[in-house]
C-alpha cells in the first residue's frame, strides 16, 4: 500500500498561522491587513505575457506606462518594477555601474546581495566602516569623511554603495555623500530597501531618490503594503545608462515576472498616491503614542523612542522612527529571549533578534490595537525585570564593530583550495566562506578576510545569546571554511 503523506501542506500551515491572530511586527509591510487592502490577489489574475499585458523585459505598453507613472510621481529619471526583491536590483545596479574587475567602495554593513555582486563581477572591494553607535552597540551612519578619504585614496573607484536606512533605521547624509561621489565623477548606489515609505510622507527622512543618489533600490514589501519580493529600482542623473540597467535586470530577474506581484506594486502605488495623507497621519500618531508609552520603561530601552532620542546618537544623520529597536542590555534578557517572550506570552512576532536586541517593523498597515499591544507587552515585561551587573561591554553581541583585514578578493578566496577548520584554530587564517546572521544578512565574515579572535568571540557571544549564525558550509559555530589545507577537520 502506498504510504500516505501526513505532512501538512505549506498552504495549510500558512492558513493556520493566519488564523492564529499572531500580531506581525515583521515584514511584509501589508501586515495581512485585508480590512485595508481587500482580498483581490491572486489565482484568477496570475497570467503570463498574453496580448494586451505587455512584457516587463522590454516594456512598451501598459507596464511601461505604469513604470513611467511611478517615475513621474517619484521625480526620477527612470523607475523599474522589480519582482525578485531588492536583491535583483542591487545585482543589476552594481553590474550596470562597474566594469568587470573594477574597484567599488562599499559600506561594510551592506546586505549580502552587495557582496554577491562583488563576487560575481570579480570586483575589488574597498570598505567604508560605519561609525559605531556606542549607546546601543549598533552601526551608526557612514561619515562623509570616510567616503571623502576613501575616494581620495582610491581615485580609480567606479561606484560607491551604502545602505540607508539600515535595518535598525539609521540614515546617512546621502546628499553630502552623493556630492562627494559626483565630485570624483562616480555614481552612488543607495540600498534604500528599508526606506520605501520615505517617498510618501514628511514624517520620515528624505528619500535618496530626492538627494542626488544615482541608483536607489527600494523593497516595497518591507515597509509598504505590497507582496513579498516587490521592489523598485530608480535611476537619476546621467551616469547610469537606463538601457544597460534594463539589460542587467533581464539577466537577474525572472523571465516570467509575476503579474500578481506587478499588480501588487501598482495597487500599493495607487493606494499611497491617493491616500498617503490620512494613512501616514494615523501611522505617525500611533508611533508617537507608542513612543510616549515607552517613557514608562525602566530597564528596556527603545532606540529614538521613549526616553531615548536622536540627539543621543551623534553618528545618525537621521532616523526612521518606524523602526522599533529594543535593547535588553543589562537586564539579563537576550534579544532572542525577549522575542520569545513576546511570541509566547503576547502573540507578537518580531522581525529579528540578535545579541541584546529585538526589532519590530511597523507600517501604515499596523492598527491602533497592534501598536498598543506591543506597547503593553513591553511595559509589562519591563516591570518584571531587574537590572543585572554589566558583565559585557555594550558592543558584545552586536553584528560587526571592527573592520576585518582583507587578504584577497572575494572571488579569489572562493576559487581557492578550501578546507574546514575548528574555529579556535582559525585565527589568522583567511576565510573562504561567508558567515552571517539572517536577518539582517550583513556578513560577519567575507571570503578573503582574515579571521580574528574578535570574530570568533563575536560568533560565540551571538550563539550564546541564541542568535543563529550561518555559514555557507554550515559548520559555524564549530568550524569555519578557510583557504588552504591546514587544520583539516577529522
Ligand atoms: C538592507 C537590505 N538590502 C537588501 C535586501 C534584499 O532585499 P529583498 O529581500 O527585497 O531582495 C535586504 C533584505 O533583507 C536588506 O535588509
Amino acid at each position: 500500500m502506498e504510504k500516505q503523506n501526513t505532512t501538512p501542506s505549506l498552504l495549510d500551515r500558512l492558513k493556520r498561522h493566519a488564523a492564529s491572530n499572531s500580531i506581525p511586527m515583521h515584514m511584509p509591510g501589508h501586515k495581512r491587513n485585508s480590512d485595508l487592502l481587500g482580498m483581490d490577489l491572486p489565482y484568477s489574475i496570475d497570467i503570463t505575457e498574453i496580448d494586451g499585458f505587455d512584457n516587463l523585459h522590454g516594456a512598451s505598453g501598459i507596464l511601461k506606462e505604469y513604470m513611467e507613472e511611478i517615475a513621474a510621481y517619484y521625480g526620477t529619471k527612470r523607475s523599474f518594477y522589480l519582482v525578485n526583491g531588492s536583491t535583483c536590483g542591487i545585482l543589476a545596479g552594481i553590474r550596470a555601474a562597474t566594469k568587470r574587475g573594477g574597484k567599488i567602495a562599499v559600506a561594510r554593513n551592506c546586505h549580502k546581495s552587495v557582496y554577491h555582486a562583488i563576487e560575481l563581477f570579480g570586483l575589488e572591494s574597498i570598505y567604508l566602516m560605519p561609525e559605531m553607535d556606542e549607546a546601543f552597540g549598533i552601526h551608526g551612519g557612514i561619515s562623509t569623511a570616510s567616503i571623502a578619504d576613501t575616494l581620495k585614496t582610491h581615485p580609480d573607484t567606479q561606484l560607491a554603495v551604502l545602505t540607508s536606512p539600515t535595518y535598525e533605521g539609521v540614515v546617512s547624509d546621502i546628499a553630502a555623500i552623493a556630492e562627494i561621489c559626483h565630485g570624483h565623477g562616480i555614481p552612488l548606489l543607495v540600498d534604500e530597501a528599508h526606506g520605501s515609505h520615505f517617498n510618501y510622507s514628511d514624517y520620515f527622512p528624505t528619500t535618496a531618490t530626492a538627494l542626488g543618489a544615482d541608483i536607489v533600490i527600494q523593497s516595497l514589501h518591507k515597509t509598504l503594503p505590497s507582496l513579498t519580493m516587490t521592489s523598485l529600482a530608480h535611476l537619476n542623473g546621467d551616469m547610469i545608462n537606463p538601457e544597460e540597467m534594463a539589460r542587467q535586470l533581464s539577466i537577474f530577474e525572472s523571465s516570467s515576472p509575476s503579474y500578481v506581484l506587478m499588480a501588487s506594486i501598482d495597487s500599493c502605488f495607487r493606494l499611497l498616491r491617493d491616500e498617503s495623507k490620512p494613512l501616514f497621519e494615523n501611522y505617525n500618531k500611533r508611533l508617537n503614542e507608542f513612543s510616549g508609552e515607552m517613557k514608562r520603561l525602566e530597564h528596556l530601552k527603545v532606540l529614538c523612542h521613549g526616553k531615548d532620542n536622536p540627539t543621543a546618537h551623534p553618528t545618525f544623520f537621521a532616523f526612521d522612527n518606524g523602526k522599533i529597536l529594543i535593547s535588553a542590555q543589562g537586564t539579563g534578557l537576550t534579544g532572542q529571549g525577549l522575542a520569545e517572550m513576546l511570541r509566547n506570552e503576547y502573540r507578537i512576532e518580531m522581525e529579528m533578534a540578535y545579541g541584546d536586541h529585538a526589532l519590530a517593523m511597523t507600517s501604515v498597515c499596523d492598527t491602533d490595537a497592534t501598536m498598543a499591544a506591543l506597547a503593553v507587552a513591553l511595559v509589562t515585561i519591563d516591570s518584571k525585570l531587574t537590572p543585572r551587573a554589566q558583565a559585557q561591554s555594550p558592543n558584545d553581541g552586536t553584528l560587526i564593530f571592527a573592520l576585518p583585514e582583507k587578504q584577497c578578493e572575494i572571488w579569489q578566496a572562493l576559487e581557492s583550495e578550501k578546507n574546514d577548520c575548528p574555529v579556535e584554530d582559525a585565527i589568522g587564517q583567511t576565510a573562504a566562506e561567508y558567515v552571517w546572521a539572517y536577518p539582517p544578512g550583513i556578513p560577519l565574515l567575507v571570503p578573503g578576510e582574515r579571521i580574528s579572535d574578535g570574530f570568533i568571540r563575536q560568533v560565540q557571544t551571538l550563539s550564546e545569546k541564541g542568535t543563529q549564525v550561518h555559514s555557507d558550509a554550515g559548520g559555524i559555530p564549530e568550524n569555519v571554511r578557510i583557504i588552504g589545507q591546514k587544520h583539516l577537520v577529522q
